[in-house]
């Protein structure tokens, strides 16, 4: 017989902060992806965990004044941290690892020194372009307008000793995969992997750190702390007991390679060129697919702490349920693709889907077979034309819907099921059972239209056990469901529940939401978090006793200063954008043309201001679409800061003409 197991993971998240609603939604995915695979009978590990060392989490530490274990503890294992958000979403997480624990320390060790003693591993010289909030290299050919292409912020020129991965050897290799097989998923990722990264060449990697100390020491050369990618990735493999002895070996060999990793797009990098890589190198086999997820944003913008627009994955569980969070997330927004979060989707998903379609059907059937049969339908039942439709609809939906789920595409598994659970409540219209109910003689037909609206939702059901498992089973029990027809086989085809089902009607499980009391609550807690994001933005010390140490730039000599066009150039138009508070979008006149530049000074500069003066702008440098490309912005307006954290803005004389050369 067939012994049917199914490795699937998250990634390993960041206990630099909070979790919010984005690292939920993979989760949840994840989860509901591990409650399908046990559904239908397979042998699940289900792995989630934190990624724990690094700069950043030093930094924070030292922030918060305390060691940076004592400040993962608390995040991870302290209240309202991970683990506990986690518990409160329903996830069923198998294994938590998290890569301060001793035996993936050790392990990490085990394997650097292999991949070193096989050659695969060197010292050498890093000189690159690093990005210190998103703790990652870049070469120069990637960074965009010379800023991290992932967060846009600058890069600084950092040069150590470190130790290498020779990732190039296995370049052609890892472009095979992702080319010739369906290693990378959704496939529409594939592109910008060969095309950005493979093709312009792959350089080695920088595999060690000696800048600071916050990470598992490389065992055979003090000082070197391995830096973040073997150390993360590894745990797929180490959680399994892959180089440890915390768990058992068997457990590497029965689950190793995962099925699937379940990974954010910005990941998608790390996991489908260095991740098989650094597994060829250790001659393991590869996972079987990796998929980049999409983002979830805000108002059209990334989710983040200074922006004030991070949603909460508490307080939306807290108000409407875990269940309806998960089914939210899931149902609204494809999983491959980018989505925009917010309150109106959320209510009026729960409203429409849950309370209308499902939580009516239900509580409509049983107090229908509670009021005109007691609870308990009698076996005598009659067949009707209606029926046929109904019962295609159900019989056709697990295939369906199995489909679906193999795609990792849960809007379109659980659209199956709503239009199915459409087609019950369209079955109650045309039965009208509160007409049969009037005449005895109808009371086989009405008890038939009864069962069949109960063995559809049981059917259903099953197959929403993976996204609501707390709610399906109130429901199972108000429809007298067992265990016995709760699972995957039982929901093959129609007709499994027996005829005398015993119903009751209990609790709403998805009450209706008041909308606009809802909604106005919930954007008052946004713009409470906004005000104090902002809050935060603006430090009100004075500048000449608090000053903090000056940033400077590394050293440029006067020909690099010769390529910079600085210019003044005349503001012909300014106005607000409706896609974002923080930008003026000016139209400028560089002395030639009018181009459109982008601004982040909205704060602090109203478009009056500006319109009609003269300003210095940097002239040459790149076009930077923005706004997902909806503008392009040309060029820079120049600009200081100020030391409550505006911003001030030089202007000409008015008779300068616009156009002459600032240097
Ligand atoms: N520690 C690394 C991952 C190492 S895996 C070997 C990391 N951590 S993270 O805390 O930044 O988490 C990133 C993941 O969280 C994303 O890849 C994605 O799955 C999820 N998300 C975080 N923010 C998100 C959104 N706004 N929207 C959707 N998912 C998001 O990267």
């Amino acid at each position: 017989m067939e012994n049917k197991r199914f490795y699937i993971t998250t990634p390993i998240y960041y206990p630099s902060a909070k979790l919010h609603i984005g690292h939920t939604y993979c989760t949840v995915a994840t989860d509901a992806m591990a409650r399908y695979k046990r559904l239908q009978g397979y042998d699940v590990m289900f792995l989630t965990g934190t990624d724990e060392h690094g700069l950043k989490i030093e930094q924070k530490a030292a922030e918060a004044g305390v060691t940076p274990q004592q400040f993962v503890d608390d995040i991870v294992e302290g209240e309202r941290g991970v683990k506990d958000l986690w518990k409160l979403m329903d996830i069923s997480y198998d294994r938590f690892i998290r890569t301060t624990d001793d035996y993936h320390v050790a392990a990490i060790q085990r394997i650097f020194k292999k991949m070193y003693d096989k050659g695969d591993i060197y010292k050498g010289t890093y000189k690159g372009k690093y990005c210190t909030p998103c703790e990652s290299f870049w070469t120069e050919s990637q960074l965009v307008n010379g800023c991290c292409p992932d967060c846009g912020r600058p890069v600084i020129d950092a040069e150590e000793e470190a130790y290498f991965f020779r990732l190039s050897k296995y370049a052609s290799r890892v472009r095979s995969l992702l080319v010739d097989t369906d290693f990378l998923q959704p496939r529409s990722r594939v592109n910008e992997m060969v095309h950005n990264f493979i093709d312009p060449g792959l350089e080695d990697l920088c595999v060690s750190r000696t800048s600071f100390s916050w990470g598992i020491p490389v065992d055979f050369d003090p000082g070197h702390v391995v830096y973040v990618w073997i150390d993360a990735l590894f745990n797929y493999t180490t959680a399994l007991g892959f180089c440890n002895d915390r768990y058992p070996q068997a457990d590497f060999t029965k689950f190793w390679p995962a099925d699937v990793h379940f990974v954010g797009k910005e990941i998608v990098r790390f996991h489908s060129i260095i991740w098989p890589a650094m597994l060829m190198s250790m001659e393991l086999p590869l996972p079987k697919q990796v998929f980049g997820h999409g983002w979830l944003n805000f108002g059209g913008e990334k989710m983040s702490k200074s922006r004030g627009n991070v949603v909460d994955p508490y307080v939306l569980a807290e108000r409407y349920g875990v269940d309806a969070l998960r089914f939210f997330l899931l149902r609204t927004f494809p999983f491959g693709s980018d989505g925009n979060f917010s309150n109106e989707l959320l209510i009026q998903t729960i409203n429409t889907d849950l309370a209308n379609d499902l939580g009516n059907l239900l509580s409509r059937t049983t107090a229908m077979a509670e009021k005109y049969f007691g609870g308990t339908l009698p076996s005598g039942q009659a067949e009707g034309p209606e029926d046929a439709g109904l019962l295609a609809a159900v019989n056709a939906l697990r295939p369906r819907y199995e489909a679906e789920m193999e795609k990792y595409a849960f809007q379109n598994a659980l659209a199956e099921v709503f239009a199915v659970i459409a087609r019950a409540n369209k079955y109650i219209d045309e039965t009208a059972p509160w007409v049969l109910a009037k005449n005895e003689a109808d009371k086989p037909r009405l008890a038939r239209v009864l069962y069949d609206l109960a063995e559809t939702l049981r059917v259903c059901l099953v197959l929403l056990r993976p996204f609501l498992p707390g709610t399906c089973e109130k429901a199972f029990a108000q429809l007298g469901v067992g265990e016995d027809l709760q699972t995957w086989d039982s929901a093959a085809a129609f007709g499994a529940l027996p005829a005398a089902a015993a119903l009751h009607k209990g609790e709403n499980i998805f009450p209706r939401i008041d909308a606009a009391k809802e909604l106005a609550a919930l954007d008052a807690m946004m713009n409470e978090q906004k005000a104090a994001a902002e809050a935060a933005e603006a430090p009100a010390a004075p500048a000449a006793e608090t000053a903090a140490p000056m940033e400077h730039r590394p050293e440029i000599s006067y020909d690099t200063f010769c390529k910079v066009e600085m210019r003044v150039a005349e503001v012909r138009a300014a106005e607000r954008m409706k896609e974002s508070k923080k930008l003026l979008k000016l139209t400028v006149f560089d002395g030639e043309r009018e181009r459109c530049i982008l601004s982040g000074i909205a704060k602090w500069w109203a478009p009056e201001d500006l319109t009609g003066k003269k300003v210095a702008i940097v002239a040459n440098l790149a076009p930077r679409p923005m706004m997902q490309g909806k503008y392009v912005s040309e060029g820079m307006l120049v600009a200081a800061d100020t030391p409550d954290g505006g911003c001030s803005i030089a202007f000409y004389p008015a008779d300068l003409p616009a156009g002459s050369l600032i240097h």
